[in-house]
């Protein structure tokens, strides 16, 4: 995989903001990871250095966030429900189905960073069962097949 030099140039406006905000450290982790899609440990090192932060304190934020993701993910986010609703109606069947099209395993990027596939426990529309959610559209009814062809069709 091709080694991208990251720039840094956009973070300049988020401390020119927040640099003299004491414990503004969650709303400069939020706006770096708006800017790159996920928080990169270049990003982290220089916003521990900014924001006189010890880099071990920005990891223990970004750890305990859910919001905040420390790997680069896909151009689309797939999330496939496996809820109790779901799973009854089949949703096992369809990760093992979809994963395996797309050649990595659930909760994993794609290596191109066309999708990333994850599993989640509920999106609240079990009358759906099984239920996905592409990019923030919510599908039911699904099966297999439809799952597959969907997901093949993201750019
Ligand atoms: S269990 Fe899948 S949407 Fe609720």
């Amino acid at each position: 995989m091709e080694e991208e030099t990251l720039d840094l140039a956009p973070l300049e406006d988020i401390f020119e903001e927040y640099e003299t905000k004491k414990g503004a450290i969650i709303p400069v982790l939020q706006k770096a990871q708006d800017i790159y899609g996920y928080l990169p440990e270049e990003v982290l090192q220089t916003i521990s250095r900014r924001m006189r932060v010890p880099l071990s304190q920005v990891y223990g934020v970004t750890t305990f966030y859910s919001q905040f993701y420390l790997t680069r993910r896909g151009r689309h986010i797939v999330r496939q429900c496996d809820g109790t609703a779901c799973h009854v109606r089949g949703s096992a069947r369809i990760i093992s189905v979809v994963a395996r099209d797309l050649g990595i395993s659930a909760d994993e990027t794609t290596p191109d960073y066309r999708v990333t596939y994850e599993v989640v426990y509920c999106l609240g529309s079990c009358g759906l069962a099984p239920t996905a959610v592409i990019d923030d559209n919510v599908y039911g009814h699904l099966n297999p097949e439809k799952m597959t062809a969907m997901v093949r069709e993201l750019p």
